[in-house]
């Protein structure tokens, strides 16, 4: 099949790629001359396993990269929208990016072609989309608009698109559910996973996936309420957490308390310092803002966002439990990407804290396995850049984990503790055991846990038991 995939974002050049090999003949269209340029040149301008093979394995052959949208359209039976939907000042997605890629698709349309929304749209969209199209001339009979969102995650994006849990597809009309069949049939017939070239499969891969045929209206939904209900979830937690604190329990056993009852499942119930990154924060403040103009007060989502704001007020107080005053005080942080596994800086909960503590007066020794060049171009002041985690700990008052990398949950913690001037490591994101640190001589802080010290005296409880 012939596909068109406007936009080379995140969405776009992972979708692109990952259609042609798929086996379709894949149009990547981008106005940015200097993206193209760089595209074709065979640069990978983000940091995403697979998708530096998939992009040499079909550039120049199944995977080509154009600014000339009307032609890509008019030679495509499916043109996949994956632009750009940026907040407004007032929480609303923009969607103008959206109405031209409809306006100027509307000239290049001469036979029946599917107009699939990828990007993460507010509910009313398809129906705009159309509209805009049929204004600008459209036979109406030329073309549906239907509805495949992404639930693909930073840093695994490319298994996600490979072998997800399902594949959403919002038509509706029988012929564009036909088009949208055909263009996932390697996936939801199983042929791809045989092939010796494809992908690695993941655990807990469900082969073939299988494929939900909604409306257009409910796949735009589905989209934004499985991110409401999964930032819930790390919100739930995070709370469940703060109460842990307060009483002495500790989050990770009630998580797998909770986690192992199967209507509850365990997964992004990690506590820690909120979620962050392109698509939660922005997603739910959309969400909260289409239930809105729609007449329903979805007052639930201000309680989530604010939630996840408050876990980093009180990392930052954690902080200040640790150390007393914090002008001055030198801290290594390890982490800045919004989560593990990405370069990506976006509304990074870890980038907040770091712009809190400088705020405060603190030097900081920062490093990030893939996020620091990013940071660079932000931060200047009062913050230094280490080459390894060792280096950011070394001298420095205290040891600060903010993103949840591999090799941060891996470190050797007796040349740690030789680095730092005071043993304290205060984590935000779980990675070790309390009781592990302590005897391996830290002090340590973690979320919805007691501190644990050296001398085996948990700090929520003094030693006749007695909160403190
Ligand atoms: C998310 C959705 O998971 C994906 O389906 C959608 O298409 C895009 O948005 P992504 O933003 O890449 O993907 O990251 P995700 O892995 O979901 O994590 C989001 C944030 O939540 C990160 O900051 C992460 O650290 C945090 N998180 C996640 C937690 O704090 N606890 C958890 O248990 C899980």
């Amino acid at each position: 099949m012939r596909i068109a995939v406007v936009g080379s974002g995140y969405v776009g050049l992972v979708a692109g790629a990952c259609f042609a090999d798929l086996g379709h003949d894949v149009i990547v269209v981008d106005n940015d001359q200097q993206k193209l340029a760089a595209l074709r040149n065979g640069d990978v301008p983000i940091h995403e396993k697979f998708l530096p093979e998939l992009l040499s394995r079909h550039r120049g052959q199944r995977l080509q990269f154009s600014d000339d949208l009307k032609e890509a359209a008019r030679v495509s039976s499916a043109i996949f929208v994956a632009v750009g939907t940026p907040p407004t000042e007032s929480g609303e997605a923009d969607l103008s990016y959206v109405e031209s890629v409809a306006r100027e698709i509307s000239g290049g349309i001469e036979d029946y072609k599917v107009i699939v929304e990828k990007s993460t749209v507010p509910v009313y969209t398809s129906e705009w989309i159309r509209k805009i199209i049929l204004r600008n001339g459209t036979d109406p009979d030329l073309f549906d608009v239907a509805s495949n969102p992404e639930f693909l995650r930073e840093g695994t994006a490319v298994t996600d698109f490979m072998f997800p849990d399902r594949i959403v597809t919002g038509c509706d009309s029988p012929r564009a559910a036909e088009v949208l069949r055909q263009v996932y049939l390697p996936l939801t017939d199983g042929s791809y996973y045989s092939r010796a070239d494809a992908i690695p499969q993941p655990d807990r891969a469900q082969i073939p996936p299988p494929i939900i045929v909604t409306s257009t209206k409910s796949a735009e939904l589905i989209k934004h309420a499985s991110n409401a209900f999964l930032a819930m979830k790390i919100s739930f937690i995070n709370a469940v957490a703060s109460v842990c604190e307060s009483v002495g329990a500790d989050v990770n056993q009630v998580v797998h308390g909770i986690g192992t009852d199967s209507r509850i499942g365990p997964r992004f119930l990690n506590p820690g310092i909120g979620y962050g990154g392109s698509c939660f924060p922005k997603d739910i403040m959309a969400f909260r803002s289409v239930a809105r103009e729609f007449g329903y007060d979805f007052r639930l989502l201000d309680e989530v966002m604010k939630i996840n704001e408050d876990q980093r007020q009180r990392f930052v107080r954690k902080v200040h439990h640790a150390l007393w005053t914090l002008r001055g005080k030198h801290l290594g942080v390890l982490g800045l990407a919004f989560k593990g596994g990405t370069d990506d800086i976006r509304e990074s909960p870890a980038l907040a804290i770091v712009q809190l503590l400088l705020q405060e007066g603190s030097k900081i020794a920062a490093y990030d396995p893939a996020a620091m060049d990013r940071t660079r171009e932000i931060l200047k002041n009062g913050i230094t850049f280490a080459n390894s985690a060792y280096d950011a700990a070394r001298d420095a008052d205290a040891l600060l984990i903010l993103t949840e990398w591999e090799e941060f949950a891996n470190l050797d913690l007796a040349r740690l503790r030789g680095e730092l001037k005071y043993p304290i490591v205060i984590d935000g994101r779980n990675l070790y055991d309390p009781e592990m640190m302590a005897a391996q001589g830290f002090t340590y802080y973690s979320v919805g846990r007691a501190a644990s010290h050296p001398d085996g005296v948990p700090a929520a409880v003094s030693k006749n038991g007695k909160k403190a």
